[in-house]
């Protein structure tokens, strides 16, 4: 696990956005795992950048998204969705084909989820999945208590995750309750896992997840477990961590 520590938000975003954009240019059908969010925001803009700038192609790259809500039309303006199309897809140059989002409208989610991981599998596995961390250290909707090995599949929402979410729709109970996420297991058999997170929020989770037991109920420290995980942090989000090099 390597733990990197950038000063600020825009260091941070640029910093993985450099990362990935090497990952792009070493292998142009590199398959992409995606993560919604306030976190990746910086990120998404630094590789529109890229794109419009540098020449940073998108064309071959296969897209996989970490979850979606359950019941949430494409076009409402809070679906997985959505975010996407508006914050990253529409302005680069990736073939739709290519771009994989759970359906959350799908009248048969389980074997909405079980068809998501046969296409993860068809397109040769996650190169590299980029992940944040929620405040109570979920992983994607692998809320506290999630097994370590799961795959694909319908999670209800932590009420902490509710009332962190409420903050993107009208009320509370606008909310969708359950979403499609991958599974921990199948995060885990991604080549390399970039978590991202910023801000004194997520100090806690941060440090519990990389310096604290593994654990279901912090989801996240199962990365400790992985051969190739990079943890990406601002200062705030790095500000509790006691054993980590801070140089
Ligand atoms: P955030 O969400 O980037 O909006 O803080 C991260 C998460 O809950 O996984």
């Amino acid at each position: 696990m390597l733990v990197l520590i950038k000063e600020t938000y825009d260091d941070l975003s640029r910093h993985t956005a450099g990362m990935i954009a090497d990952r792009i240019r070493r292998k142009p059908d590199l398959v992409l795992g995606l993560a919604t969010g306030t976190t990746p925001l910086g990120l998404y803009r630094e590789l529109i950048r890229l794109h419009r700038n540098d020449g940073l192609s998108f064309a071959r790259v296969t897209t996989f998204n970490l979850d979606e809500y359950i019941g949430l039309p494409r076009t409402h303006p809070q679906s997985y969705y959505h975010f996407m199309q508006e914050n990253l897809f529409r302005h680069i140059d990736v073939d739709p084909t290519a771009i994989y989002i759970p359906d959350g409208m799908a009248p048969d989610i389980d074997a909405q989820c079980e068809w998501y991981e046969q296409q993860i599998v068809r397109r040769g596995g996650i190169d590299v999945q980029i992940l944040g961390i929620g405040a109570n250290g979920h992983i994607a909707f692998n809320e506290p208590g999630s097994s370590l090995g799961s795959r694909t599949r319908i999670k209800t929402l932590a009420d902490q995750t509710v009332k962190d979410n409420a903050r993107f729709f009208k009320t509370a109970d606008e909310v969708p309750k359950t979403a499609i996420t991958m599974g921990i297991g199948t995060i885990m058999e991604a080549r390399e896992v970039f978590l991202v997170a910023s801000g004194a929020g997520k100090a806690a989770a941060v440090k519990a997840a990389i310096e604290g037991p593994i654990t279901a109920m912090v989801p996240a420290s199962i990365i400790q477990m992985h051969r190739k995980a990079y943890v990406l942090l601002d200062r705030d989000a790095a500000s509790q961590l006691t054993h980590t090099f801070r140089g």
